[in-house]
């Protein structure tokens, strides 16, 4: 069977950044440790007033339409993620084809395009799409591109404004992949829960400490699932393990919960339970909360291991290195945390080629999914094409009185408008409205 999966990838941040143990804890009369060892970020991305959801999706497709050296007719799909939208019935794909139609030659008046819901794990859902798509033999040799793109932001003073973000991950699926091809084999865990949505409204409704335990609940059943289509997994099976990340507190959570399921009967509970003994199992246990106090009292001593350590700096910590810099993506969390992984493979020459990931997916409302993924002969030549770090560079410092106003100036119920702080270049930017209340985008030179 013909491989299919990310041929290539690119990202687009935010052009302006907000420092969030040295600007925002201050402000907020918090200890910046809060968000250093706590949440795990050191700063937000941040839209410039320039920017939105579809200016960030066309720049990273743009790139990477530009460097993989492609056309419009080459391409028979364009999907969108996001839990941004501003349109109930138009979709941002094609606010962004109409984008690249400004710096192509041709038009994409023949791929099919669409938008995704389902909160974070959208970009997945559409990469599932992009991949059936394909494998139905329905592209007629045309490739897919899937593009996960957010402005993350909160209410002021909602708790979540800690974790906000904005960016867009852009991927081009396809069949013979240079990066990674996707597992037949999907986990899901999916209920209908109560802990983010925004009900017609620009900023979530978040009960913050539930969404934690939801996150948990649901890539736990996604794992199960997972295991009883593609058999017992290992720990060592897998090279990176990356999963969405509202913030890497987050996966610092779901992490040994996912390790305890991993090693569950395998050599690894052996040895670890010559120290703390073996996990315990619900019939040795008169009630369920005997179980949980047991269960969580494990999960405490396995987390001090030096086996699971040690698992966690190599398969877990190098997904995190561009969330802490970045906060939530949403939808394009996961995929930034696949590049955080390759990328931290191919700065220390780690030679990944048909290695795995285990890629977690969740979204709130809530669903997650567990897929995996084998690293491509090509991947290191793909991943140091990316200039990640040049755009998390240059972005701009914001003060506290700059985030304020740019933070009102995006918010759709203020009428308020603030200077740009950065300078558009090479890059889509929004011009304005049309005459129907439809979104205008220009491209600067
Ligand atoms: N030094 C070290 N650590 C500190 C600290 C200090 N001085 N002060 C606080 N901390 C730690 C806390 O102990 C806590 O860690 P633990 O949970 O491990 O105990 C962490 O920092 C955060 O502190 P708080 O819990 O006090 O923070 P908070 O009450 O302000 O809110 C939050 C945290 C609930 C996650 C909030 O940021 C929020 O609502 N975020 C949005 C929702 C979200 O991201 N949920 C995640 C799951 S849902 C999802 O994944 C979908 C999605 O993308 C939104």
């Amino acid at each position: 069977m013909t491989e299919v999966g990310i041929d290539a990838i690119e990202i687009r941040t935010g052009n302006l950044r907000l420092d969030l143990p040295n600007t925002f804890a201050p402000q907020k009369g918090e200890d910046p440790e809060k968000y250093t060892k706590g949440l795990g970020l050191t700063g937000s991305s941040f839209p410039d007033s320039y920017e939105d959801i579809v200016t960030m999706a066309a720049n990273a497709a743009h790139r990477l339409m530009e460097r993989k050296g492609l056309e419009p007719e080459d391409i028979g799909r364009i999907d969108v993620a996001t839990e941004s939208a501003f349109d109930n019935s138009k979709p941002v794909s094609t606010y962004v084809a109409g984008c690249l139609e400004q710096v192509f030659e041709g038009d994409f008046h023949h791929a099919n395009k669409g938008e995704r819901k389902f909160a974070c794990i959208a970009g997945t859902q559409s990469l599932d799409d992009a991949y059936n798509w394909i494998r139905a033999g329905r592209n007629r040799g045309r490739a897919a591109i899937v593009i996960a793109t957010d402005t993350a932001l909160y209410a002021r003073d909602d708790p979540g404004e800690a974790t906000q973000g904005a960016g867009a991950v852009a991927m081009l699926i396809d069949e013979e992949p240079d990066l990674v091809s996707l597992s037949l084999e999907q986990g899901y865990g999916s209920a209908d829960e109560t802990d983010f949505l925004k009900p017609n409204q620009q900023f979530p409704s978040v009960d913050g400490k539930r969404s934690v335990q939801v996150y948990l609940a649901r890539m736990r059943e996604a794992l199960e699932d997972y295991k009883s289509v593609a058999g017992d997994i290992h720990p060592d099976d897998f090279a990176y393990g990356p999963f969405h990340t509202p913030f890497p507190g987050m996966v610092r959570k779901a992490a040994v919960l996912a390790y305890r399921n991993l090693i569950r009967d395998t050599d690894i509970e052996d040895v670890i339970g010559e120290q703390i003994g073996e996990q315990p199992r619900r019939d040795e246990f008169a009630d369920d909360d005997a179980f949980v106090d047991a269960l969580t009292d494990y999960t405490d001593a396995l987390s001090e291991t030096e086996r699971y350590q040690h698992w966690y700096s190599a398969t877990i910590e190098p997904t995190l290195g561009i969330a802490r810099e970045v906060g939530n993506w949403y939808t394009a969390s996961v995929h930034l945390a696949r590049i955080s992984a390759l990328r931290h493979a191919a700065e220390n020459d780690i030679d990944l080629a048909g290695d795995r990931l285990l890629v977690g997916s969740y979204g709130s409302g809530a669903q997650a999914e567990i897929h995996t993924e084998t690293v491509q002969d090509n991947w290191r030549e793909e991943i140091e094409a990316l200039n990640v770090d040049e755009q998390l560079d240059r972005r701009y410092d914001l003060t506290f009185a700059e985030y304020e106003d740019v933070h009102d100036a995006h918010n759709h119920d203020m009428d308020t408008e603030t200077e740009e702080l950065t300078t558009p270049e090479s890059e889509f930017v929004f011009d304005g409205w049309g005459r129907m209340g439809e979104r205008k985008y220009r491209y600067v030179e």
